[in-house]
């Protein structure tokens, strides 16, 4: 007991306990109020470090959950601009082989007609396709054929309105496949389907008016 009572001597810093009692009992009753005190304000600030700290949290995963919600849109957008693409591509496809079918069975003088004009966009419908293919295959999709086949059908003047539809429902989806591409940012599909449409639309007015 003595030894330990003497390492503790040589070993412990006595010097803080005799200030302190030098110190009056109205002193040392204030020392511990500023101590309390101290106590005190660095809990409070504990506690709002920890609050603070919450909070950076709780906006942080908001921030995350917002920030994929809209990547998953901007995906689910693209896919479906993707699958637009494949529709159109589809659409031009079986304007190939549907010109193809009719310029070779086409009859009379409206069948006449309807060769002619056929025959000058059959290479531009298939340019169509093989953009539409390009820009689905650079956008990281897939490209997915599903082709109808010409209904067979015998007069020049069903033919005609078959040709005429055709091009109407082109014009729809071009329109529609524009403001996706906007939406999505692809700026250069956009204007390059703005000149696809202007194609079909004048591919319409053309057949329309031999129908007249
Ligand atoms: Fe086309
Ligand atoms: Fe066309």
């Amino acid at each position: 007991m003595d030894d330990l009572i003497e390492m503790l001597q040589r070993e412990v810093d006595r010097t803080p306990l005799r200030e302190n009692l030098k110190l009056t009992p109205e002193q040392r009753a204030l020392e511990l109020m500023a101590l309390l005190e101290a106590a005190e304000e660095f809990q409070r600030a504990g506690r709002v470090w920890r609050a603070s700290r919450g909070e950076a949290l709780r906006r942080c995963c908001s921030l995350y959950r917002s920030d994929t919600i809209r990547r998953g849109d901007r995906m689910s957008k693209r896919q479906e601009l993707i699958d637009g693409l494949n529709e159109d591509l589809n659409l031009e496809l079986e304007a190939v082989l549907r010109h193809v079918y009719h310029i070779s069975t086409a009859t009379g003088l409206l069948g006449h007609e309807l060769r002619e004009l056929l025959k000058g966009s059959v290479e531009g419908e298939l340019e169509h396709a093989q953009y539409l293919a390009d820009k689905i295959t650079a956008m990281g999709g897939d490209i997915k054929m599903n082709v109808g086949m010409p209904k067979r059908v015998k007069s020049a003047k069903e033919m005609l309105s078959i040709e005429v539809a055709a091009e109407r429902k082109g014009i729809l989806n071009y329109t529609m496949r524009i403001a996706q591409a906007e939406e999505s940012g692809e700026r250069g599909l956009a204007i390059r389907l703005e000149t696809m449409l202007s194609d079909e639309t004048d591919h319409a007015e053309e057949l329309e008016r031999l129908g007249r």
